[in-house]
């Protein structure tokens, strides 16, 4: 039975978790997140005083863990950008209901010291961003020089640290990176490390979309078990993202997030909280809600019931109608509420 002051949506879809995503900054140049065509020295960066404090933050998450919010997930841009994560992690550890917290991130800035510091503050678990396992692929793809040693040594980093849950996700685009699924596969296969492959998504206005860049969940398992082996495994829990499959080898579990061929809003339980400040109740959303002028009152039943209120009106499936609609209006960019 769900705690009487769980709050759910128009669709009857709880509000489960939070992504906070702390800085509109990244250290990659994603052909896919943050082309270099946009993402330029004239692109206007948030200000730090843009930036929500990590007193709001933990404001935020205090006013959603009574409305049913467990976990939460920080995000970017690149998370690692700053300096001081440890301090919210710690925080964001302590308060009531939270029982899950982790990061998204490329891991490029993972040093050993840094992975220790964090686990010592709590984070238990990662999520990495790695496109390719050979370098002219993977730098196509970052488009900042970063090598796959880099991205694989952060990982290893946060292993050693005691961040065992790691998980690694490939954005797969077709004629840039779909060679690299069979390596990729073979790489993480036989480790504690779970890949999951995502479909390429028109996010954001920037990446130039397009329906026939995308490879799709099942060509990505056919491509895989062809020489792999694999077979579907049930969810961890309601409104998983990933489908999950697992190597009849007994080599470990896959994920493939198919947002564009087989959408999963009818579970989506997420909320995003902007660098600035803003909720955004789906990712693919024009506009978020604006809780400065709320957080500056400094009243948190306030907080809690605006925040229900958002999440009682809302009534976002993006990826169930982007077929059927043309969206010409602007969306959010990814790296300004986080993956
Ligand atoms: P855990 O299962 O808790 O590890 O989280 P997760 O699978 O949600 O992890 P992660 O944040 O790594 O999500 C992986 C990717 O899935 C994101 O980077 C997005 O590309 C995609 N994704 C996550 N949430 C959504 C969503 O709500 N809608 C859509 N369309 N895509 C999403
Ligand atoms: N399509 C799919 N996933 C994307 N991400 C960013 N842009 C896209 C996109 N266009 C996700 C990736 C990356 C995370 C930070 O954001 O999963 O790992
Ligand atoms: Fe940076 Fe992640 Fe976007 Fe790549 S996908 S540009 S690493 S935020
Ligand atoms: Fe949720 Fe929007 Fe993604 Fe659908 S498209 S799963 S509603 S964030």
């Amino acid at each position: 039975m769900q705690n009487p002051s769980t709050v759910v949506d128009k669709l009857y879809r709880p509000l489960h978790d939070l992504r906070v995503s702390v800085t509109d900054r990244c250290n990659f140049r994603c052909v896919y997140c943050m082309p270099k065509s946009v993402f330029n020295k004239d692109y206007k960066f948030l200000n730090r005083d843009e930036i929500l404090s990590w007193d709001h933050i933990v404001d935020v998450v205090k006013a959603a863990a009574p409305l049913g919010v467990r976990k939460v997930r920080l995000t970017g841009g690149e998370p690692l950008i700053r300096n001081d994560l440890e301090e919210l992690i710690d925080r964001i550890v302590s308060v009531d209901g939270i029982t899950d917290i982790s990061m998204t991130t490329n891991a490029a800035l993972l040093t050993r010291k840094r992975a220790e510091s964090l686990n010592q503050a709590g984070l238990k678990r990662i999520n990495v961003s790695l496109d390719a396992m050979d370098d002219k692929t993977f730098r196509a793809m970052n488009d900042m020089n970063v090598d796959v040693s880099s991205v694989l040594t952060g990982i290893d980093n946060a292993v050693a640290a005691g961040i065992e849950n790691v998980k690694v996700n490939m954005v797969v685009k077709k004629g840039l990176n779909d060679h690299s699924i069979l390596p990729m596969a073979q790489h993480f296969h036989g480790t504690n490390q779970t890949l999951r492959f995502i479909e390429f998504m028109d996010v954001g206005n920037s990446n130039a979309w397009d329906l026939t860049d995308v490879v799709t969940s099942q060509q990505i398992a056919d491509a895989i078990n062809q020489e792999l082996p694999i077979e579907p495994v049930e969810a961890n829990y309601r409104g998983e993202v990933a489908k999950r499959w697992r190597y009849v080898d007994g080599g470990g579990e896959i994920g493939i997030i198919s947002s564009v061929s087989d959408p999963f809003c009818g579970d989506c339980s997420r909320a995003r909280l902007s660098a600035t400040g803003s909720i955004y109740t789906c990712l693919f959303a024009s506009e978020g809600h604006d809780l400065r002028s709320v957080l500056e009152k400094n009243d948190a039943q306030l907080l809690e019931n605006h925040l229900k209120r958002i999440w009682q009106v809302r009534e976002d499936r993006y990826s169930e109608t982007r077929t059927q609609v043309v969206t010409l209006r602007p969306k959010v960019e990814m790296s300004f509420i986080g993956g």
